[in-house]
Protein backbone atom coordinates (compact mmCIF):
# COMPACT_ATOMS: atom_id res chain seq x y z
CA UNK A 1 0.00 0.00 0.00
CA UNK A 2 1.06 3.60 -0.68
CA UNK A 3 1.07 5.87 2.10
CA UNK A 4 -1.04 8.54 2.17
CA UNK A 5 1.50 11.44 1.42
CA UNK A 6 3.53 9.37 -1.86
CA UNK A 7 -0.25 9.10 -3.18
CA UNK A 8 -0.95 12.94 -2.91
CA UNK A 9 2.85 13.55 -4.61
CA UNK A 10 2.38 10.80 -6.95
CA UNK A 11 -1.51 11.78 -7.92
CA UNK A 12 -0.01 15.90 -8.92
CA UNK A 13 2.90 14.33 -10.78
CA UNK A 14 2.91 14.38 -14.95
CA UNK A 15 2.67 10.56 -15.01
CA UNK A 16 -0.58 10.02 -12.61
CA UNK A 17 -3.63 8.94 -15.30
CA UNK A 18 -5.01 6.70 -12.49
CA UNK A 19 -3.78 4.72 -9.77
CA UNK A 20 -3.77 1.76 -11.63
CA UNK A 21 -1.40 2.65 -13.91
CA UNK A 22 0.82 4.52 -11.30
CA UNK A 23 1.04 1.02 -9.84
CA UNK A 24 2.29 -0.44 -12.94
CA UNK A 25 4.33 1.68 -13.58
CA UNK A 26 6.29 1.32 -10.45
CA UNK A 27 6.55 -2.20 -11.01
CA UNK A 28 7.32 -2.16 -14.40
CA UNK A 29 10.93 -3.32 -13.61
CA UNK A 30 10.04 -5.80 -10.57
CA UNK A 31 11.56 -8.97 -12.35
CA UNK A 32 15.09 -7.29 -13.26
CA UNK A 33 17.70 -9.11 -11.06
CA UNK A 34 20.13 -7.78 -9.60
CA UNK A 35 23.58 -7.49 -11.79
CA UNK A 36 26.82 -8.67 -10.06
CA UNK A 37 29.90 -6.26 -10.33
CA UNK A 38 32.11 -5.37 -12.75
CA UNK A 39 35.17 -7.80 -12.47
CA UNK A 40 37.62 -4.94 -12.43
CA UNK A 41 35.85 -1.80 -12.48
CA UNK A 42 33.43 -3.48 -9.40
CA UNK A 43 36.91 -3.62 -7.38
CA UNK A 44 37.65 0.24 -7.72
CA UNK A 45 34.23 0.79 -6.28
CA UNK A 46 34.95 -1.74 -2.88
CA UNK A 47 38.31 -0.22 -2.84
CA UNK A 48 36.49 3.40 -2.53
CA UNK A 49 34.23 2.81 0.21
CA UNK A 50 37.29 1.56 2.28
CA UNK A 51 38.28 3.71 4.72
CA UNK A 52 41.85 2.14 6.20
CA UNK A 53 44.54 4.51 5.54
CA UNK A 54 47.22 1.64 4.28
CA UNK A 55 44.49 0.55 1.95
CA UNK A 56 46.37 -0.08 -1.46
CA UNK A 57 44.08 -0.47 -5.47
CA UNK A 58 45.75 -2.40 -7.57
CA UNK A 59 43.06 -3.53 -9.79
CA UNK A 60 42.22 -1.33 -12.63
CA UNK A 61 45.25 -0.75 -14.67
CA UNK A 62 45.62 2.97 -14.93
CA UNK A 63 48.77 4.88 -14.05
CA UNK A 64 49.77 6.27 -10.89
CA UNK A 65 52.57 8.88 -9.65
CA UNK A 66 54.62 7.63 -6.82
CA UNK A 67 52.88 9.17 -4.25
CA UNK A 68 49.79 7.14 -5.64
CA UNK A 69 48.12 9.69 -7.66
CA UNK A 70 46.40 9.96 -10.87
CA UNK A 71 48.97 11.65 -13.28
CA UNK A 72 47.94 14.22 -15.81
CA UNK A 73 50.97 14.42 -19.14
CA UNK A 74 52.38 17.95 -19.22
CA UNK A 75 52.24 17.38 -23.04
CA UNK A 76 48.47 17.11 -22.37
CA UNK A 77 47.99 20.22 -20.34
CA UNK A 78 49.80 22.14 -22.54
CA UNK A 79 47.97 20.95 -25.82
CA UNK A 80 44.74 21.62 -23.53
CA UNK A 81 45.97 25.21 -23.03
CA UNK A 82 46.97 25.86 -26.77
CA UNK A 83 43.47 23.88 -27.75
CA UNK A 84 41.73 26.54 -25.20
CA UNK A 85 43.48 29.78 -26.64
CA UNK A 86 42.05 29.03 -29.85
CA UNK A 87 38.59 29.19 -28.70
CA UNK A 88 36.94 26.47 -31.12
CA UNK A 89 33.62 25.94 -32.02
CA UNK A 90 31.81 23.09 -30.40
CA UNK A 91 30.42 21.87 -33.39
CA UNK A 92 29.73 18.10 -33.65
CA UNK A 93 32.47 16.07 -35.11
CA UNK A 94 31.29 13.64 -38.27
CA UNK A 95 29.97 9.94 -37.99
CA UNK A 96 34.06 8.99 -38.07
CA UNK A 97 35.54 11.64 -36.19
CA UNK A 98 38.36 13.72 -35.80
CA UNK A 99 40.04 13.04 -39.23
CA UNK A 100 43.24 14.93 -38.58
CA UNK A 101 43.55 12.36 -35.18
CA UNK A 102 42.81 9.60 -37.45
CA UNK A 103 45.21 10.16 -39.81
CA UNK A 104 47.67 10.62 -36.92
CA UNK A 105 46.77 7.23 -35.06
CA UNK A 106 47.02 5.23 -37.97
CA UNK A 107 50.65 6.88 -38.44
CA UNK A 108 51.64 5.99 -35.02
CA UNK A 109 50.40 2.76 -35.20
CA UNK A 110 51.68 1.12 -38.41
CA UNK A 111 54.15 3.54 -38.67
CA UNK A 112 55.18 6.53 -41.11
CA UNK A 113 56.50 3.97 -43.84
CA UNK A 114 53.66 1.47 -43.73
CA UNK A 115 52.83 0.40 -46.95
CA UNK A 116 49.09 0.42 -46.85
CA UNK A 117 49.06 3.91 -44.94
CA UNK A 118 51.15 5.43 -47.88
CA UNK A 119 48.70 3.49 -50.56
CA UNK A 120 45.77 5.61 -48.51
CA UNK A 121 43.96 1.79 -47.79
CA UNK A 122 43.42 1.99 -44.49
CA UNK A 123 39.80 2.37 -43.14
CA UNK A 124 39.66 4.54 -39.85
CA UNK A 125 37.34 5.96 -37.25
CA UNK A 126 38.04 7.66 -34.18
CA UNK A 127 36.00 5.74 -31.53
CA UNK A 128 35.35 5.68 -27.79
CA UNK A 129 38.83 4.40 -26.14
CA UNK A 130 39.83 1.11 -27.02
CA UNK A 131 36.89 -0.55 -26.05
CA UNK A 132 34.45 1.36 -28.17
CA UNK A 133 36.94 0.27 -31.05
CA UNK A 134 36.31 -3.28 -29.75
CA UNK A 135 32.54 -2.66 -30.65
CA UNK A 136 32.18 -1.48 -33.41
CA UNK A 137 35.11 -3.77 -34.97
CA UNK A 138 32.96 -6.51 -33.17
CA UNK A 139 29.48 -5.28 -35.09
CA UNK A 140 31.33 -4.90 -38.30
CA UNK A 141 32.50 -8.68 -38.37
CA UNK A 142 29.21 -9.67 -37.30
CA UNK A 143 27.77 -7.70 -39.81
CA UNK A 144 29.87 -8.81 -42.88
CA UNK A 145 31.86 -12.17 -41.66
CA UNK A 146 28.74 -13.65 -39.84
CA UNK A 147 27.28 -14.34 -36.66
CA UNK A 148 28.86 -17.47 -36.51
CA UNK A 149 32.63 -16.23 -37.08
CA UNK A 150 34.50 -17.45 -34.60
CA UNK A 151 37.03 -15.08 -32.83
CA UNK A 152 39.62 -17.00 -31.27
CA UNK A 153 40.74 -15.05 -27.73
CA UNK A 154 43.76 -15.75 -25.63
CA UNK A 155 43.22 -17.81 -22.31
CA UNK A 156 43.37 -15.44 -20.26
CA UNK A 157 42.40 -12.52 -22.07
CA UNK A 158 40.76 -8.79 -20.41
CA UNK A 159 37.34 -9.85 -19.14
CA UNK A 160 35.47 -7.47 -21.02
CA UNK A 161 36.91 -8.64 -24.36
CA UNK A 162 34.51 -11.82 -24.33
CA UNK A 163 31.42 -9.63 -23.25
CA UNK A 164 32.34 -6.85 -26.33
CA UNK A 165 32.35 -10.10 -28.49
CA UNK A 166 29.36 -11.96 -27.18
CA UNK A 167 27.13 -8.93 -26.90
CA UNK A 168 28.02 -8.21 -30.09
CA UNK A 169 26.21 -11.72 -31.36
CA UNK A 170 29.82 -13.18 -31.88
CA UNK A 171 31.04 -16.48 -30.03
CA UNK A 172 34.63 -16.52 -29.22
CA UNK A 173 36.77 -19.47 -28.47
CA UNK A 174 40.03 -19.95 -26.36
CA UNK A 175 43.33 -20.51 -27.34
CA UNK A 176 45.77 -21.44 -24.66
CA UNK A 177 48.43 -18.60 -24.03
CA UNK A 178 49.65 -18.60 -19.96
CA UNK A 179 51.77 -21.59 -18.77
CA UNK A 180 51.16 -21.55 -15.03
CA UNK A 181 53.90 -23.73 -14.55
CA UNK A 182 56.67 -21.45 -16.07
CA UNK A 183 54.25 -17.92 -15.22
CA UNK A 184 55.66 -17.40 -19.43
CA UNK A 185 53.63 -18.42 -22.74
CA UNK A 186 52.39 -21.58 -23.42
CA UNK A 187 53.54 -21.00 -27.15
CA UNK A 188 53.24 -24.67 -28.09
CA UNK A 189 49.17 -25.35 -26.88
CA UNK A 190 48.78 -21.74 -28.62
CA UNK A 191 49.94 -22.61 -31.69
CA UNK A 192 47.82 -26.30 -31.70
CA UNK A 193 44.86 -24.08 -30.33
CA UNK A 194 44.69 -22.13 -33.62
CA UNK A 195 45.81 -24.86 -35.98
CA UNK A 196 42.69 -26.64 -34.69
CA UNK A 197 40.50 -23.61 -35.21
CA UNK A 198 38.11 -23.27 -38.36
CA UNK A 199 40.24 -21.73 -41.25
CA UNK A 200 39.17 -17.91 -41.97
CA UNK A 201 38.35 -17.51 -37.94
CA UNK A 202 39.09 -14.00 -36.35
CA UNK A 203 42.41 -14.38 -34.49
CA UNK A 204 41.93 -11.80 -31.63
CA UNK A 205 45.60 -10.86 -30.48
CA UNK A 206 47.01 -8.56 -27.61
CA UNK A 207 49.91 -6.57 -29.56
CA UNK A 208 51.65 -5.59 -26.49
CA UNK A 209 51.77 -5.71 -22.79
CA UNK A 210 49.13 -8.53 -22.58
CA UNK A 211 46.14 -8.21 -19.87
CA UNK A 212 46.06 -9.65 -17.70
CA UNK A 213 49.58 -11.69 -17.85
CA UNK A 214 51.74 -9.48 -18.87
CA UNK A 215 53.66 -11.64 -20.84
CA UNK A 216 53.70 -11.37 -24.64
CA UNK A 217 55.29 -13.59 -27.21
CA UNK A 218 58.74 -13.07 -28.93
CA UNK A 219 59.83 -11.69 -31.78
CA UNK A 220 60.35 -15.67 -33.22
CA UNK A 221 57.14 -16.57 -31.70
CA UNK A 222 55.13 -13.77 -33.06
CA UNK A 223 56.99 -15.24 -36.54
CA UNK A 224 55.65 -18.44 -35.55
CA UNK A 225 52.04 -17.33 -34.67
CA UNK A 226 51.72 -15.53 -37.93
CA UNK A 227 52.84 -18.46 -40.28
CA UNK A 228 49.81 -20.08 -38.81
CA UNK A 229 47.68 -17.31 -39.40
CA UNK A 230 48.09 -17.11 -42.73
CA UNK A 231 47.87 -20.52 -43.33
CA UNK A 232 44.97 -20.51 -41.64
CA UNK A 233 43.45 -17.53 -43.30
CA UNK A 234 42.59 -15.85 -40.09
CA UNK A 235 41.02 -11.91 -39.94
CA UNK A 236 44.02 -10.99 -37.39
CA UNK A 237 42.91 -8.45 -34.95
CA UNK A 238 45.43 -6.39 -32.66
CA UNK A 239 44.11 -5.18 -29.47
CA UNK A 240 46.55 -2.24 -29.44
CA UNK A 241 46.04 -0.55 -25.98
CA UNK A 242 49.45 -0.15 -24.63
CA UNK A 243 51.67 1.21 -27.44
CA UNK A 244 54.66 2.82 -25.92
CA UNK A 245 53.28 2.12 -22.66
CA UNK A 246 55.36 -1.09 -22.08
CA UNK A 247 58.45 -0.78 -23.01
CA UNK A 248 58.90 3.21 -23.40
CA UNK A 249 59.16 2.60 -27.04
CA UNK A 250 56.65 2.86 -29.14
CA UNK A 251 58.25 1.43 -32.31
CA UNK A 252 58.86 -1.70 -30.16
CA UNK A 253 55.94 -1.86 -28.83
CA UNK A 254 54.08 -2.03 -32.68
CA UNK A 255 56.49 -4.86 -33.94
CA UNK A 256 53.78 -7.72 -33.88
CA UNK A 257 51.48 -4.85 -35.50
CA UNK A 258 54.05 -4.19 -37.98
CA UNK A 259 55.00 -7.50 -39.02
CA UNK A 260 51.68 -9.00 -39.85
CA UNK A 261 50.78 -6.12 -41.54
CA UNK A 262 54.02 -5.63 -43.59
CA UNK A 263 53.88 -9.26 -44.12
CA UNK A 264 50.06 -8.46 -45.91
CA UNK A 265 47.97 -10.68 -42.96
CA UNK A 266 44.23 -9.47 -43.04
CA UNK A 267 44.29 -6.65 -40.45
CA UNK A 268 41.38 -4.88 -37.76
CA UNK A 269 43.38 -2.61 -35.00
CA UNK A 270 41.47 -1.28 -32.15
CA UNK A 271 43.62 1.26 -30.65
CA UNK A 272 43.63 3.20 -27.36
CA UNK A 273 44.77 6.59 -25.89
CA UNK A 274 43.81 5.76 -22.22
CA UNK A 275 46.86 4.70 -20.91
CA UNK A 276 49.87 6.01 -23.13
CA UNK A 277 48.54 9.63 -23.08
CA UNK A 278 46.73 9.27 -19.61
CA UNK A 279 43.61 10.02 -21.34
CA UNK A 280 41.30 7.75 -19.59
CA UNK A 281 37.87 9.63 -19.03
CA UNK A 282 38.25 11.34 -22.61
CA UNK A 283 37.48 8.11 -23.80
CA UNK A 284 39.82 8.53 -27.03
CA UNK A 285 40.93 5.57 -29.48
CA UNK A 286 40.93 4.43 -32.84
CA UNK A 287 39.41 1.87 -35.09
CA UNK A 288 41.10 0.48 -38.37
CA UNK A 289 41.31 -2.04 -41.23
CA UNK A 290 43.47 -2.35 -43.51
CA UNK A 291 41.98 -2.76 -46.99
CA UNK A 292 43.18 -4.10 -50.78
CA UNK A 293 43.13 -0.09 -52.41
CA UNK A 294 41.28 3.37 -51.95
CA UNK A 295 38.28 2.34 -53.28
CA UNK A 296 37.63 -0.72 -50.64
CA UNK A 297 38.78 1.64 -48.33
CA UNK A 298 36.16 3.93 -48.72
CA UNK A 299 33.66 0.95 -49.05
CA UNK A 300 34.88 -0.37 -45.48
CA UNK A 301 34.76 3.78 -44.20
CA UNK A 302 31.11 4.09 -45.03
CA UNK A 303 30.30 0.90 -43.60
CA UNK A 304 31.74 1.85 -40.03
CA UNK A 305 29.81 4.66 -40.58
CA UNK A 306 26.58 2.99 -40.56
CA UNK A 307 27.70 1.09 -37.59
CA UNK A 308 28.39 4.39 -35.69
CA UNK A 309 25.81 6.34 -36.23
CA UNK A 310 22.64 4.64 -34.78
CA UNK A 311 25.13 3.85 -31.83
CA UNK A 312 26.45 7.12 -30.87
CA UNK A 313 25.65 9.30 -33.86
CA UNK A 314 29.34 10.71 -33.95
CA UNK A 315 32.00 11.10 -31.27
CA UNK A 316 32.78 13.38 -28.81
CA UNK A 317 35.56 16.47 -29.80
CA UNK A 318 37.49 16.89 -26.64
CA UNK A 319 40.16 13.95 -26.19
CA UNK A 320 40.30 13.67 -30.01
CA UNK A 321 41.93 17.66 -30.54
CA UNK A 322 44.13 16.60 -27.39
CA UNK A 323 45.70 13.39 -29.08
CA UNK A 324 45.64 14.92 -32.25
CA UNK A 325 48.12 17.80 -31.21
CA UNK A 326 50.57 15.81 -29.24
CA UNK A 327 50.51 13.55 -32.37
CA UNK A 328 51.13 15.88 -34.35
CA UNK A 329 53.12 18.93 -32.87
CA UNK A 330 56.53 18.25 -32.92
CA UNK A 331 57.22 19.84 -29.53
CA UNK A 332 54.49 18.25 -28.00
CA UNK A 333 54.88 15.09 -29.24
CA UNK A 334 59.32 14.77 -28.22
CA UNK A 335 58.19 15.96 -24.43
CA UNK A 336 54.94 12.91 -24.70
CA UNK A 337 58.19 10.25 -25.30
CA UNK A 338 59.99 11.52 -22.67
CA UNK A 339 56.59 10.79 -20.84
CA UNK A 340 55.87 7.97 -21.86
CA UNK A 341 59.27 6.57 -21.28
CA UNK A 342 58.98 8.15 -17.59
CA UNK A 343 55.63 5.89 -17.23
CA UNK A 344 57.11 2.74 -18.50
CA UNK A 345 60.21 3.41 -16.28
CA UNK A 346 58.50 3.83 -12.89
CA UNK A 347 56.31 0.54 -13.82
CA UNK A 348 59.68 -1.70 -14.06
CA UNK A 349 61.12 -0.07 -11.31
CA UNK A 350 58.47 -1.07 -9.09
CA UNK A 351 58.79 -4.49 -10.70
CA UNK A 352 62.49 -4.67 -8.85
CA UNK A 353 61.00 -2.94 -5.47
CA UNK A 354 58.17 -5.27 -5.20
CA UNK A 355 60.14 -8.35 -5.65
CA UNK A 356 63.19 -7.08 -4.07
CA UNK A 357 61.12 -6.73 -0.39
CA UNK A 358 59.14 -10.44 -0.83
CA UNK A 359 62.54 -11.85 -1.61
CA UNK A 360 65.16 -10.05 0.61
CA UNK A 361 63.34 -8.18 3.38
CA UNK A 362 60.63 -11.19 3.56
CA UNK A 363 62.37 -14.28 2.61
CA UNK A 364 59.64 -15.55 0.76
CA UNK A 365 60.44 -19.03 -0.05
CA UNK A 366 58.23 -18.47 -3.90
CA UNK A 367 59.69 -17.81 -7.39
CA UNK A 368 58.90 -13.95 -7.77
CA UNK A 369 61.21 -13.63 -10.63
CA UNK A 370 57.75 -13.14 -13.08
CA UNK A 371 57.34 -9.79 -11.21
CA UNK A 372 60.08 -8.54 -12.91
CA UNK A 373 59.98 -10.94 -16.16
CA UNK A 374 56.31 -9.90 -17.13
CA UNK A 375 55.75 -6.13 -19.01
CA UNK A 376 53.48 -3.62 -19.02
CA UNK A 377 51.24 -2.57 -16.72
CA UNK A 378 49.79 -5.55 -15.08
CA UNK A 379 51.44 -8.32 -13.50
CA UNK A 380 50.14 -11.95 -13.13
CA UNK A 381 50.82 -12.80 -9.95
CA UNK A 382 49.59 -16.48 -9.50
CA UNK A 383 47.84 -15.54 -5.71
CA UNK A 384 44.59 -17.21 -5.97
CA UNK A 385 41.45 -16.33 -5.48
CA UNK A 386 41.01 -17.19 -1.65
CA UNK A 387 44.39 -14.66 -0.72
CA UNK A 388 42.95 -12.23 -3.03
CA UNK A 389 40.06 -12.50 -0.93
CA UNK A 390 42.19 -12.42 2.23
CA UNK A 391 44.29 -9.50 1.28
CA UNK A 392 41.03 -7.79 0.65
CA UNK A 393 39.94 -8.13 4.16
CA UNK A 394 42.75 -8.76 5.66
CA UNK A 395 45.21 -6.12 4.20
CA UNK A 396 42.92 -3.82 2.46
CA UNK A 397 44.90 -4.29 -0.65
CA UNK A 398 42.69 -4.68 -3.74
CA UNK A 399 43.28 -6.96 -7.21
CA UNK A 400 41.13 -8.24 -9.34
CA UNK A 401 40.38 -12.45 -8.30
CA UNK A 402 42.40 -13.62 -11.12
CA UNK A 403 45.56 -12.10 -8.80
CA UNK A 404 46.13 -9.58 -11.52
CA UNK A 405 47.84 -6.81 -10.16
CA UNK A 406 48.26 -3.13 -11.89
CA UNK A 407 52.13 -2.27 -10.92
CA UNK A 408 50.86 0.97 -11.31
CA UNK A 409 49.30 0.81 -8.11
CA UNK A 410 52.66 0.12 -6.11
CA UNK A 411 54.63 3.15 -5.02
CA UNK A 412 58.09 3.78 -2.83
CA UNK A 413 55.13 4.08 -0.07
CA UNK A 414 53.39 0.84 0.13
CA UNK A 415 56.22 -1.06 -2.22
CA UNK A 416 56.64 -2.84 1.36
CA UNK A 417 52.83 -3.13 2.78
CA UNK A 418 52.00 -4.69 -0.22
CA UNK A 419 54.81 -7.04 -0.22
CA UNK A 420 54.20 -8.27 3.46
CA UNK A 421 50.81 -8.73 2.41
CA UNK A 422 51.57 -11.02 -0.19
CA UNK A 423 53.63 -12.96 1.98
CA UNK A 424 51.53 -13.12 4.67
CA UNK A 425 48.81 -14.52 2.19
CA UNK A 426 51.79 -16.93 0.34
CA UNK A 427 53.35 -18.17 2.89
C1 LIG B 1 41.99 -2.68 -16.99
O1 LIG B 1 42.12 -3.77 -17.55
O2 LIG B 1 42.07 -2.55 -15.76
C2 LIG B 1 41.72 -1.46 -17.82
O3 LIG B 1 41.79 -1.77 -19.17
C3 LIG B 1 40.49 -0.74 -17.43
C4 LIG B 1 39.22 -1.44 -17.79
O4 LIG B 1 38.37 -0.79 -18.38
O5 LIG B 1 39.06 -2.61 -17.48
Amino acid sequence: MLNNSIKKAFSLSKYAVNSKYSLRCISAWANVPMGPPDPILGVVEAFKKDSDPKKANLSVGAFRDDKGKPYVLSCVRKAEEIILSERLDKEYSTIAGFEPFNQASIKFAYGENSKPLLENRIAVAQSLSGTGALRVAAAYIERFMGPSTTVLVPKPTWGNHISVFNDSGLKTTDYRYFNKQTNGLDIDGFLEDIEKAPNGSVLMLHGCAHNPTGVDPTPEQWNQIMQVSQRKNFVNFFDVAYQGFASGDPHKDAYSLRLFTDNGLPIILSQSYAKNMGLYGERIGAVSIVCKDTEEKNRVTSQLKIIIRPLYSSPPISGARIAERVLNDPELNKLWLVELKGMADRIIDMRHLLKNYLVNDFNSKHNWDHITNQIGMFCFTGINPDQVARLKNEFHVYLTSNGRISVAGVNSGNARYIAESFHNVTK
